[in-house]
């Protein structure tokens, strides 16, 4: 069963990582030749039948393919099933606004900041514009990160955001990155003692280690990219994935990435 975890005093925090799910406005339709509802749906069921006593669900964006009211009432239906808490960020194909009035906490022009026992959970929009595919996160964002971490060096940061501060060896990805990514590192590595970065975007597996920042991404619940491609390239036949944590003030981090057959 899932914990109350805002005033828990808990030293371990579980969850699923989900991402890109791309819904899109009706449950029938297919998004080239998958149907990205019945992926996700697949993906939370199968996530929970492993691990059912996860504190939550964090989706780091693309949530929506189509960035509409429609496909966000039909996310709301699809995690209304599961009586688990919901975080998410949104990304380049969202409506950060849209998205925020389905689920308050999932933040737009200012980062989000959610207790959760003895760790932080840091969610932070990096959605450039309507159309645009890169990322970015603005100043402001930025300064309200900067002030949080300098206050809370000594607790375990989950940092959530779409687009990964880091380059991924896939030409046409990295040119729709995060485009000021030197100046978000800078401030997480300055500040953080334990930080664990959660993105998206990529559709693939990403696992780096930057000094006291470990960054992961997650393979999509839908659609994967080839790995080191100059252009796009989806996985013939893609397999729905997620990714466990287990995150303890005593050993770090544990995760893995299953993918659904
Ligand atoms: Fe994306």
């Amino acid at each position: 069963m899932s914990r109350d975890l805002q005033d828990a005093p808990t030293d371990i925090i579980t969850f699923v990582h989900v991402t890109d799910s791309h819904l899109l406005n009706h449950a029938e339709e297919v998004f080239h030749q998958l149907n990205t509802k019945e992926s996700l749906e697949k993906v939370l069921a199968s996530s929970l039948a492993r691990y059912p006593c996860i504190d939550f669900f964090l989706f780091t964006g693309d949530i929506s393919q189509t960035g509409t009211v429609e496909s966000y009432i039909l996310f709301k239906s699809l995690i209304r099933v599961y009586d688990r808490p919901v975080y998410c960020v949104p990304g380049n194909h969202d409506t950060p606004e849209l998205l925020q009035r389905i689920i308050p906490d999932s933040p737009d022009s200012s980062i989000n900041i959610i207790e959760l026992g003895k760790f932080t959970l840091v969610l932070i929009n990096s959605w450039a514009g309507a159309e645009e595919h890169h990322g970015i996160v603005n100043q402001s964002c930025l300064q309200q990160l900067e002030r949080h971490l300098k206050s809370s060096a000594d607790r375990f940061n989950i940092i959530a955001i779409h687009h990964p501060p880091v380059l991924i060896n896939s030409k046409w990805l990295d040119e729709l990155g995060l485009q000021n990514q030197d100046e978000l590192l800078r401030i997480i590595n300055k500040y953080s003692r334990d930080t664990l970065l959660l993105c998206g975007h990529v559709h693939q597996e990403v696992d780096q280690q930057f000094d006291n920042l470990r960054l992961l991404a997650t393979p999509s619940t839908c659609h994967q990219y080839k790995a080191k491609s100059e252009a796009m390239c989806r996985i013939d036949v893609p397999l729905p994935a997620y990714r466990y944590v287990r995150l303890s003030i005593k050993n770090g981090i544990d995760t893995k990435v299953h993918y659904i057959k």
